[in-house]
């Protein structure tokens, strides 16, 4: 039985593109059984119409406050039987409430080697700061900001005369082989979380 993994997004979706393209393999773990989006513009969704995944858009405008929007995506996913979820370019915070309701079952990708440059705008923060090495975090996803024990991570060299766009693209090719990876190790129940640090069982 193949894992089933729920994928929030806000945007683009190319790292989602790159979940749908893991999971074309008969072999991988995990299937995509649900894409919500809070916004209904968001590329992504496209991705996954022609993936022919379910897709729901949930718009926090629609609720009160941050737990009630939060509830309803938990709900959602609930009953599409979701085992796992990745937040994929997910552009809203979440209450504590939903990071504790799929704690261990919710995982997120960040553009910064964590616990370096949490928050937005990492690549030019990273420039900023004359850092040589930068890169991607996958990460379980605590209350926190960016916050969480840490799964997989992949670096990349700071060049001379990169901008925020030409490492931020670097950075994505990273993000798009370690979140497959990342959730091909989870669906084999080979990440186990001891005293918030993640220990891969090989
Ligand atoms: C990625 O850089 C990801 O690390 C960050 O938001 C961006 C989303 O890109 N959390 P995409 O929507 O997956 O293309």
């Amino acid at each position: 039985m193949k894992l089933k993994v729920g994928v929030l997004i806000s945007g683009r979706g190319s790292n989602l593109q790159a979940l749908i393209d893991a999971c074309a393999a008969p072999d991988f773990p995990a299937k995509i059984v649900l894409v919500i989006s809070n916004k209904a513009d968001a590329y992504g969704l496209e991705r996954a119409h022609v993936a022919g995944i379910q897709t729901a858009v949930i718009n926090h405008k629609d609720f009160p406050d941050r737990q009630t929007f939060d509830r309803a995506m938990s709900e959602k996913l609930n009953q599409a039987g979701v085992q796992l979820v990745c937040l994929a370019g997910f552009m809203r915070l979440l209450s504590p409430w939903f990071a504790e309701e799929w704690r261990d079952r919710l995982i997120n990708i960040h553009p910064s080697l964590l616990p370096k440059f949490k928050g937005l705008h990492t690549h030019e923060a990273a420039i900023a700061a004359g850092e040589k090495t930068h890169g991607a975090t996958v990460h379980f996803v605590r209350p926190e900001l960016d916050e969480g024990p840490i799964i997989l991570q992949s670096s990349v060299s700071v060049l001379a005369d990169d901008t925020a766009e030409t490492l931020a693209a670097r950075v994505l090719e990273q993000e798009h082989i370690i979140y497959p990876r990342a959730v091909h190790l989870y669906a084999e129940g080979r990440v186990n979380v001891i005293e918030e640090k993640v220990f891969i069982a090989f």
